[in-house]
């Protein structure tokens, strides 16, 4: 695991505790030569590719004497390199690309749960988005040629309205940085941006995602709703025990004794009642929660594949001795306590010490010690996720 007490080149010297206490979520920092002699493992043509595939989530944004333009992908013909002012960006290519996962793993001192994907993006000279901010924290690294941005801290983020996309109305730059190869810069949210290529241009841009309020709040009344309605069970019937744990709401409504009506459209007030008690049956609890963020932050986007293995490895009947066992690029594995959570499900089994150092580590040394310390469904699961192509074996 990352040693977080570690001056980094990637940090600029700084530590990840260091880094985390002075600048996350809190100020800029330039970073010259994050990554010395830094080769992008795609080229500008590589991503001209890229771009018009149908799993890739990409736009093209250019500037004409009409102002910014955006066109969504599939993005079948780019402009030639030598045309100015374009940019092509292409989202998540850790989905589909392995130098790129590996890239954005380098930022695991920041938890899974915050990291979103690595998006990069091509330009001709004179290319950008325009000066904008984000909502998010993020690592602009540049893979090839130069890029000048200029930054600023500015109250006013009024955006231009009607652009079909994001830029600032009155941007005033504080700080201005041209970046090569390997360089990189952190912004924080909210910090205004416009970064600008000179000649062809390639930036990595290692993004992170942070819920709304809303979006939590939502994802917990559903996972109330998904608890319900599985302890509510077949037809008539219940489990006699939760199939999640939670409260089972079998019992009907009953108004014995109630006195006759003479004003038949006002709903009774009992039933009033009773649906605020119903409601306070439910337990918005930790456990809750886990299952809310685990299956969510897990969850795969739409355009993440995996290749069922070919070769049948079952790992309960013949353990290899060496080798490794490594989950794919696109696998999302989360634990909370005994919860474990892969690739959107609630797993069939507690998180163990060896599934968590899967989930942290992404990886597994093969011994015939490890093959004897795993459990029977432990080795199940993980049978079936060289099945599914979640898990690799390598020799
Ligand atoms: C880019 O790579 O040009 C855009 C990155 C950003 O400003 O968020
Ligand atoms: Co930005």
């Amino acid at each position: 695991m990352m040693n977080i007490d570690q001056a980094l080149p990637l940090l600029g010297g700084l530590s990840p505790r260091e880094f985390m206490r002075r600048h996350w979520q809190r100020k800029p920092l330039l970073i010259r030569q994050a990554i010395p002699g830094f080769k992008p493992s795609l080229s500008i043509t590589d991503i001209r590719q890229l771009v018009k595939r149908e799993e890739v989530e990409s736009r093209l944004i250019w500037r004409d004497a009409k102002g910014w333009n955006m066109k969504t992908g599939p993005l079948s013909k780019l402009p030639p390199q030598k045309q100015a002012n374009w940019t092509a960006l292409a989202q998540s290519v850790d989905l589909h690309d392995d130098a790129t996962a590996a890239l954005l793993r380098q930022f695991r001192f920041i938890s899974d749960a915050r990291l979103d994907d690595a998006m990069i993006s091509i330009a001709s000279d004179g290319g950008g988005v325009g000066p904008h901010f984000d909502s998010y924290d993020v690592f602009l690294l540049q893979a090839h040629g130069k890029r000048r941005w200029r930054i600023s801290q500015q109250k006013d983020l009024t955006l231009i309205p009607g652009m079909p996309l994001k830029i600032l109305q009155n941007f005033q730059p504080e700080d201005e940085y041209v970046l090569e190869p390997g360089d990189m810069l952190y912004l924080p949210p909210h910090v205004a941006h416009d970064g600008i290529a000179e000649g062809d241009c390639m930036t990595i841009s290692i993004g992170f995602r942070a819920p709304t309020e809303a979006t939590l709040a939502c994802g917990m009344l559903e996972a109330a709703n998904d608890q319900i309605m599985a302890n509510l069970g077949d037809i008539g019937g219940f489990y006699a025990t939760p199939v999640i744990p939670g409260p089972v709401l079998s019992d009907t409504y009953k108004d014995p004794g109630v006195a006759a009506t003479e004003t038949p459209a006002a709903l009774p007030g009992g039933l009033v009642d009773a649906a605020l008690a119903a409601i306070r049956k439910l337990q918005f609890d930790e456990a809750l929660a886990a299952r809310f963020l685990g299956q969510w932050l897990t969850d795969l986007p739409e355009n993440a594949d995996f290749d069922p293995s070919s070769d049948d490895l079952d790992l309960a009947q013949d353990f290899p001795p060496s080798g490794e066992l490594v989950l794919d690029r696109c696998t999302k594995m989360m634990y909370w306590n005994d919860s474990l959570f892969i690739n959107g499900e609630v797993a069939p089994v507690t998180a163990g010490p060896l599934l968590r150092r899967l989930a942290d580590e992404r990886r597994l040394d093969c011994s015939p010690a490890l093959g004897a310390e795993l459990t029977q469904v432990e080795l199940a699961l993980m049978t079936e996720g060289l099945e599914d192509g979640w898990l690799h074996y390598s020799a």
